[in-house]
């Protein structure tokens, strides 16, 4: 099992990045105030209601809920795991992720993979250097040094065993990463061969695959790397760690067929291109795009394998196409792909191209209604039984809407489709999150605060609350005086709370929540740390903050005093966040 990753490191690395920068190289942030905003990339809205507080390091939507620190928006936004999110984090700033104890299994046999594939990468590049047929023939193609640098491009020479000398690596390495080839009789060659090789880069830039790509006409001409622990074809997108930049900017991402058209594109300034890896696009392929874009444009052959495989990507965009969000279908005519037409015909022709495709509805509705005879009942009848299912996979909202429409309006009747599921929210961050509604503070207004008086519980509450969000409030506290009896569960917490931020009083409301990732209360603090601290969302001041909190903490002792005599109380033991299993909410809402 994975030695844990020690606190103190998630503190370092949380004080060392911004989640201002994380979030905004994807997702279009604008400052507002002291805080940012966007329109949330967790559900679908017209309105900004996903802010992201630089004071608190966190961020939450006020429409879904959804919320957490950076790491957890890397986890929910780019689908990471925990240690991924972490280790990303940790690259960007030059970190080492260190381990407490033992190692992580998993994560140790991988790492030198991706080295090994580095150095596979970076030898196909020397030796491409080194060879003036293969430079001939990317030139003949039109690309520039620049361009190729850019994609990483490099030569695997003739011969059947250099891999293994060139990096240093095992067979066996070289063998599960599907850079060598055990022959039957027992027999270790090199797979790749007398051809141009595009490394494939996974999200986090890590060379995870290879296309070659052979020379002159030859059998196959495109030989890819195998799945491997690395390269899961049906998740990885040719060319997105580099397009992001330009897709980000642009809001759209161009979704093309092969690795050639993505870095022609590129050489001719269109650099929001991606390619499929030679396999149909997967509804995991659209999840990652439209992540990152709220448009895709897909640009496929003309020809009826293009029709085809395009109508494989419409059904797999189907579901994902809620309000917000747009899909079109560009046809190239016979004989062309994106590459030969932008190098014979320039950008302008290029673009013209991208402006023709078909709005995502015309095209479905245009396919269902091919070879059929619309005028007569037949027909009719066949294009509502086979559109039905395909708007059932689709999310309410006008696309939804407006595709029931066009084909009422083709059949002259009424189209009869179950309702759309509803949108299921994110998923939670926190694998050990509790179950269960919880109800989010909402604390401040008068009649609230006279509640709160009457409630160890909601005092505690509005305590962990104040520390959650400003760490600071604590600057006056003195433990023999202040210190809350932790005779509850809740009162423990927040005694927790308290300690750990004199053991590192800079700490971020994020970095503080991080330290509980694993408990079963992080979900709860969670919904404290983004619930207002003073209605209408006004920004409370840190010293009116440390004022409220040290006179909660006397009143807590107050009532301690006075109720502790005899046994606690179910009532009191209920604590701050319902510990065990219970829910988070105050007693009298129970
Ligand atoms: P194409 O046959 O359209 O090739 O394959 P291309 O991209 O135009 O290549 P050039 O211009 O002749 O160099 C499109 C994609 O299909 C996959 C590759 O991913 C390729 O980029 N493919 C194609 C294979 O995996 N194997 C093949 O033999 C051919
Ligand atoms: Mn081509």
């Amino acid at each position: 099992m994975a030695g844990r990753i020690p606190r103190d490191f998630i503190d370092n690395l949380l004080s060392r990045i911004d989640i201002v920068d994380v979030i905004g190289e994807r997702v279009p942030l604008k400052k507002s105030g002291s805080n940012y905003t966007a329109c949330c990339p967790f559900h679908n809205e017209k309105t900004p209601s996903f802010t992201v507080s630089q004071t608190k390091q966190f961020y939450h939507c006020f429409g879904c809920q959804a919320n957490g620190t950076a790491i957890s928006f890397l986890m929910n936004y780019d689908q990471l795991h925990f240690i991924d999110a972490v280790e990303q984090l940790a690259e960007s700033v030059g970190l080492e992720v260190p381990r407490e104890g033992g190692h992580d299994a998993a994560q140790d046999k991988r790492k030198p993979l991706y080295e090994v594939m580095e150095r596979c990468a970076r030898y196909y590049s020397d030796t491409l250097r080194k060879s003036p047929e293969a430079i001939a023939y990317l030139k003949r193609r039109g690309l520039s040094g620049e361009t190729a640098k850019t994609f990483g491009l490099g030569y695997a020479p003739p011969g059947w065993t250099h891999l293994q000398s060139a990096t240093g690596a095992s067979n066996d390495q070289l063998l599960s990463l599907g850079m060598q080839i055990r022959h039957e009789e027992g027999r270790i060659y090199d797979r790749f061969r007398e051809r141009i090789m595009f490394p494939i880069r996974d999200r986090r830039g890590r060379i995870i695959g290879f296309g070659g790509r052979i020379l002159d006409n030859g059998e196959p001409k495109y030989l890819n790397s195998p799945e491997t622990t690395l390269f899961h074809k049906g998740e990885e997108l040719y060319a997105l760690y580099e397009a992001r930049k330009a897709a980000v900017s642009e809001q759209r991402i161009l979704i093309v067929e092969g690795y050639m058209d993505v870095i022609a594109l590129w050489q001719h300034g269109v650099r929001n291109a991606v390619a499929t890896l030679g396999t149909a696009t997967t509804p995991s392929h659209i999840e990652t795009l439209f992540r990152t874009v709220p448009e895709l444009v897909f640009c496929f052959d003309g020809d009826r394998a293009g029709r085809d495989a395009a109508w494989r990507a419409l059904r797999a965009t189907l579901p994902a196409l809620r309000d917000g969000r747009d899909a079109h279908f560009a046809f190239l005519s016979d004989g062309e792909d994106p590459d030969s037409l932008i190098s014979g015909q320039g950008k302008a022709a290029f673009d013209a191209f991208i402006r023709s495709a078909l709005p995502v509805t015309d095209f479905m509705i245009e396919r269902l209604s091919e070879g059929l005879d619309l005028s007569g009942v037949g027909g009719k009848a066949r294009l509502a039984k086979e559109a039905k299912p395909l708007i059932e996979t689709m999310p309410e909202g006008i696309y939804r809407q407006l595709t029931i429409r066009q084909i009422e309006t083709l059949i002259g009747a009424r189209l009869d489709v179950a309702a759309a599921r509803e949108e299921t929210p994110p998923p939670a961050p926190a694998p050990h999150a509790p179950t269960g509604p919880a109800t989010p503070a909402k604390p401040g207004t008068g009649t609230q605060r006279r509640r709160a008086e009457k409630s160890e519980s909601l005092l505690l509450r509005r305590a962990a609350t104040l520390v959650l969000q400003i760490p600071a409030v604590i600057a006056n506290y003195d433990e023999s005086r202040h210190a809350p009896v932790a005779d509850t569960d809740g009162a423990a917490l927040l005694l927790d709370l308290i300690k750990q931020v004199r053991g590192n009083p800079q700490i971020s409301t994020a970095a503080l929540l991080e330290h509980f990732r694993e408990s079963p209360v992080f979900k709860g603090l969670s919904k404290l740390a983004s619930a207002p601290l003073l209605p209408d969302n006004h920004e409370m001041d840190a010293d009116a903050a440390a004022e409220e909190f040290i006179n909660i903490l006397r009143k807590l002792r107050l009532l301690a005093e006075r109720n502790r005599t005899g046994p606690v109380p179910e009532s009191h033991r209920r604590g701050l966040l319902g510990i065990g299993g219970r829910r988070l909410r105050p007693p009298e809402e129970r």
